[in-house]
């Protein structure tokens, strides 16, 4: 099954609550909450609070990508906030064997997430411990930046390596995913798709947007191997 993760990243940030409700409505499997601190990525977003505020405007499950320093330090504050899924980056870690099991021990599903130039070997070791592993397809920091194409092998390589180990984990990839890009990176094995200006941009709107991305997503799927 193919899943769309809108990133709010790309939305109405004076209309975020509307926004949100409106993308689910639309068919969002998952909502994609980008947190960026300064530090690890160029770019400010917002915290826990932000979060706990969208929280009873929908059901939808929260897929909470934090792009900051130290992410140790806020795991509570976020899973207290509403975050279904919680997603920390391998190079902001360093003991992620212990985050990643924080995370589930505060009843969340922990999501690893590696940067474009990170190999995937730096998570060989915690692929047991996760719900979904999140592969950049585009360096973090900003909404509408090109796909680098090179994520496609990468997903490839990991849904190989899940597959031969039997693992339950879902692949995501993250950046500059849209109805041209997704259909290589479905038919390599990516099954969750974060797309903020492909689904917030659409000239036809958000349903448009993402029935559009299953559509060509499963015809890669289908005619793969
Ligand atoms: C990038 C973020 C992404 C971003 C994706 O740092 O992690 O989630 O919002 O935006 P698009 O789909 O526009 O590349
Ligand atoms: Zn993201």
């Amino acid at each position: 099954m193919i899943k769309i993760a809108p990133s709010i990243l790309s939305a109405d940030f004076a209309r975020l609550g509307e926004e949100v409700a409106a993308v689910a409505a639309a068919g969002a499997d998952l909502i994609h909450l980008d947190v960026m601190d300064g530090h690890f990525v160029p770019n400010l977003t917002f915290g826990p609070p932000v979060v706990a505020a969208l929280r009873p405007v929908t059901d939808c499950p929260f897929d909470v990508h934090l792009m900051i320093s130290n992410p140790d330090r806020y795991l509570e504050d976020f899973a207290a906030a509403g975050a279904d899924y919680l997603g920390v980056h391998a190079e902001a870690c360093l003991h992620l064997h212990r985050t990643l099991s924080r995370i589930r021990e505060l009843g969340k599903r922990p999501v690893v997430v590696l940067n474009p130039h990170t190999p995937l070997v730096t998570i060989e070791n915690v692929l047991e411990l996760v719900d979904m592993v999140l592969l950049m397809s585009v360096n973090p920091g900003f909404g509408g930046q090109q796909f680098i194409p090179q994520a496609v092998d990468k997903v490839a390589e990991l849904h190989a390596q899940i597959t031969r180990r039997g693992l339950p984990v879902e692949i995501c990839v993250d950046g500059g995913i849209n109805e041209d890009t997704i259909g290589p990176v479905a038919a390599a094995g990516a099954r969750v798709f974060v797309s903020g200006s492909g689904v917030f941009g659409h000239p036809q709107g958000y349903q448009a947007a993402m029935e559009a991305m299953r559509r060509r997503a499963a015809e890669y799927v289908d005619a793969s191997p």
